[in-house]
């Protein structure tokens, strides 16, 4: 399995004391498989991937991916092997807006201390469509060219796992087709294991697993 969960539960404090928004979730997923997580507002579905991810820490239970616990690293290790291993998408593309389209996909290779990192930028900025725009800052790209930086981001240093949190929730409908088009053609093609959330019973339907997010639970 190159993601395990195991009795994962999160609570959060509030002034009338604590809330538990997840409990008792169990989840194993092998290398190459694509799932989504759906489930309507407030279920849990993002607590849940930021705990798979390892950018929360559960308050139960616990995660390991490709068999090593997050929790038992320390922070500076811990972000090391996300930069390595893991590569995200989110709802709003996150890029960083002084740097170029290139730049942005760049960094994590960067950070990976990967060897011909500008030419692999490049190279994936063309796979995604957007040769010519290397040079671009966010800001003069569109919204669905800005995701498609963000998913050759998430995925040019070749992670094992990449995690999208309602990846085409701000792009209209044809737009959000195309990103999720790219997004599982070049997850398959790498080999990529896929963790989606979504809202979305069409774009979920395209993982070969779904599971449902009700109260913080996976439901039947
Ligand atoms: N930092 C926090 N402090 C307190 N409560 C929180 C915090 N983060 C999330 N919650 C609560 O946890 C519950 C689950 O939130 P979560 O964001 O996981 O839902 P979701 O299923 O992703 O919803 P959506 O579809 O709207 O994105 C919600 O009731 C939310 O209010
Ligand atoms: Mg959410």
């Amino acid at each position: 399995m190159i993601l395990s969960a195991h009795g994962l539960g999160r609570d959060y404090p509030t002034p009338h004391g604590d809330i538990t928004v997840l409990d008792g979730v169990d989840l194993d997923l092998a290398a190459g498989e694509t799932l989504a997580i759906v489930g309507p507002s407030g279920s849990g579905k993002s607590t849940l991937l930021g705990l798979l991810a390892g950018l929360d820490k559960p308050s139960r239970g616990s995660v390991t991916l490709e068999g090593r616990d997050l929790a038992n690293m320390g922070d500076a290790e811990a972000s090391a092997f996300r930069g390595r291993r893991m590569g995200f998408v989110f709802q709003s593309h996150r890029l960083l807006p002084a740097l170029t389209a290139q730049e942005n996909v760049q960094a994590p290779l960067d950070l990976a201390n990967a060897a011909d990192a500008a030419a692999r930028s490049r190279a994936w900025l063309a796979k995604v469509g957007l040769e010519g725009r290397h040079d671009h800052r966010p800001r003069q790209l569109s919204g669905g060219e800005q995701q498609r930086v963000a998913v050759a981001r998430a995925l040019a240093h070749d992670p094992a796992i990449v995690f999208a949190d309602e990846p085409t929730g701000s792009l209209d409908r044809r737009t959000g087709t195309i990103l999720a088009d790219l997004l599982f053609q070049l997850a398959a093609s790498n080999r990529t294991t896929l963790v989606l959330v979504t809202h979305d019973e069409q774009l979920a339907s395209r993982c070969a697993r779904i599971v449902h997010m009700g109260d913080g639970r996976i439901v039947p």
